[in-house]
Formats: structure tokens, sequence, C-alpha cells
């Protein structure tokens, strides 16, 4: 049971009393700081605000996204057998891992954050994998998939259930409602869940899913779902590297905990985490699509964990990996790539965001 303390504590609020001293810039820290977390500004952190302003900016709902052509083709027999295989494995992940993501911010990171700048891009992406989670849901149900099947994927396919495993223990040190930062054992079990789920969850596991589906749409093929791909792509980009300034900022505040055991833990997870997405990518990919195989998606993750250790400061684990994809980076850079599947204005801006030129 926790007492009021406790919840004092999991809040990190100081209660408003008349005379209490004016937050200072100094007291601000991301993690253990000692200002009201209730105060936006002063702001210390503007990388955090600047990215919750341009993750707002990007704002999209699934709903708007016809999906008329994908029903049309998947009735049709304009797929083959392992592109629908690679289409139901890939929605068998995505149904439940933004959901597992939204959890780990709400119930878990959130509270143990003490930068409010930090705070906000942390609701506003939690209402974006609630947006991801509601495209995936929409994909299945536009194309009539068996939703029993695809939804308990997690639990029934290997390649699937074992990425899980290996995200949930960290997902459920932060959200264990005993769990308290302050000392180094902790701090550290802190950083490190936030370093698998940014670097590994929505920097690694997510980017053979979103090869795939986007490799279709390249071909026409799905071009609903892909467009709805392309969305969540920019999103978890963002996270991504909202998560690595994160992690960048912490090391600065606190360097102690930066120690050797530290990173070569960090390293050997990297490792595991690769195996483990070249295990899903041999499992959804089959004979092969559209020029995709699996040799060249392992290619490519072993390029992408080279990039999240270096933007975390370590040295890459793979030497000389290339990237067989670099179409992927015009994917994530939505404004260079307009109208691609042309059916809309791709770059979606809402509101006050919007330039008339
Ligand atoms: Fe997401
Ligand atoms: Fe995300």
């Amino acid at each position: 049971m926790l007492n009021f303390d406790d919840d004092r504590l999991m809040l990190k609020t100081n209660y408003p009393t008349v005379g209490s001293a004016r937050v200072r810039i100094e007291d601000k820290q991301v993690i253990n700081g000692k200002a009201d977390v209730n105060q936006l500004v002063p702001f210390k952190y503007h990388w955090a605000w600047d990215k919750y302003l341009a993750a707002c900016a990007n704002h999209w709902m699934p709903q708007e996204i016809s999906m008329a052509r994908d029903i049309a083709q998947w009735k049709g027999k304009d797929l083959s057998a392992e592109e629908r295989r690679v289409v139901e494995r890939n929605l068998g992940f995505f149904v439940t891992a933004d959901s597992l993501a939204a959890n780990n911010i709400v119930l878990g990171t959130y509270r143990h954050i003490t930068a409010p700048e930090c705070r906000q891009f942390l609701l506003r992406q939690a209402f974006e994998e609630a947006i991801h989670t509601h495209a995936y849901q929409y994909i299945v149900e536009s194309l009539g998939l068996d939703e029993g099947e695809i939804f308990n994927m997690y639990h029934e396919i290997p390649s699937i259930c074992d990425k899980d495993a290996f995200l949930l223990p960290f997902i459920e040190t932060l959200t264990d409602p005993m769990f308290r930062t302050g000392q180094v054992e902790n701090d550290q079990k802190l950083l490190q869940s936030i370093i698998i789920f940014a670097c590994l969850m929505e920097g690694l596991f997510f980017y053979v899913g979103f090869v795939q589906i986007l490799a279709l749409g390249r071909q026409n093929k799905m071009p609903g779902a892909a467009e709805q791909y392309q969305y969540i792509l920019r999103d978890e980009s963002m996270h991504c590297n909202f998560g690595i300034d994160m992690i960048n900022a912490i090391k600065e505040e606190n360097p102690h905990l930066w120690t050797k055991a530290f990173t070569d833990e960090i390293k050997s997870l990297f490792t595991q985490a690769v195996e483990l997405e070249c295990r899903y990518a041999e499992d959804t990919m089959g004979r092969g699509i559209l020029g995709l195989n699996a040799g060249l998606l392992k290619q490519y993750l072993r390029f992408i964990a080279n990039r999240r250790l270096q933007q975390i400061g370590l040295d890459p684990l793979f030497p000389g990996a290339a990237n067989p994809f670099p179409w992927m980076a015009e994917m994530i850079d939505l404004k260079k790539e307009k109208n691609f599947f042309e059916s809309r204005v791709t770059e979606y801006q809402t509101g006050g965001a919007l330039s008339w030129d």
C-alpha cells in the first residue's frame, strides 16, 4: 500500500505555500530534480519543448486516410501469399507494441522524469502511441483480418513473443509502483530502461516493420496502410530522437551513472536486440518480397544499431555496416517527399502551424 508520502514522491510536487521560493532554472533536473514539476517555465530544456511543438504540428488521425485501394487489393489478387504473410505478421507485432509503449510512458517513465518540458513531450508522445494503436486497429478492421489471430500473435508467434519478452522486464522496472530513483543503482536502471525503450524498441524493433510496409507502398501496394506507416515512422523517429536527447541530458547531469560496467551491459543488450530483430525479419520475410529479403534487413538493422550507439556516445558494434535502404531517410523527412503516395498532401500540419505559401 502506498502512503501519503509515497504518493507525493510520485507526483514530485511541492505543495504551494505562501512565501515558498520561486522555481530556479538551476534546480531543474531531468531526473531527481527539486523544482516543482507543475511549473513549465522558466524553460531549461528547450530541445524538449521544441520537439513537443514539432510533434503537435505533425498531428494526424488514421481515419483521414482512405483504405479503399488497400481493401480492393486485399480482396483481389494483387498480393502474393508472401506479401500477405508480411502484412499479417507485421500487424501482429504492431497492434500490441504501441500499447506497451503507451503504458511504459504513462505508468513508468513519466513518473520518474522531473523536467516539466520533458513531461510535456511525454504526454504528447503517449497520445501519439494511442493514435498508432488506433491506426493498426483501423487497418486490421478495414481489411477484415481475423482480429483474434492478429491481436494474439504476441502470445502465439515466437519471433514476436521473443521481442516483447525482451522488452517487458525493462518496462516492469519503471512501472513497479515501489520503484524510486535517487540512488545510483536505481538511477542506472531508469537510464537503462530509457535506452532500451528509445534506442531498441522505438529505434530498432519498429524498423523491419516500417521497411516492409513502406516497400509495399513504393510499389503502389497497400497505399493507405503505407501512408499511415509513413506518419507513424515520422512520429517514432521524433520519439526516438527525444529519448536520445533525454538520455544524453541525464548522462550530462549524472556522469557517475555512465560506468564501464553500465555501457558493457548496454552493448550486450544491443547485440541481443539485433539478433531478436533479425529472427523476426527471417520469420516474417519467408522467401522475400519486392527485392527485400532477410539478409538486407539484417544489414539495415546493424546499420541502425550503430547509429543509435553513436547517438548515445558509444562505439559502433558492427563496423562497416552500410544502409541498403537509403530511401528510408526520405520517408522520415516528409518535406522532401510531398505526395509520395499521390493520395494527399503528406506534409500534414494542423491549425496555427500551417504555412500558406
Ligand atoms: Fe508508436
Ligand atoms: Fe513511440
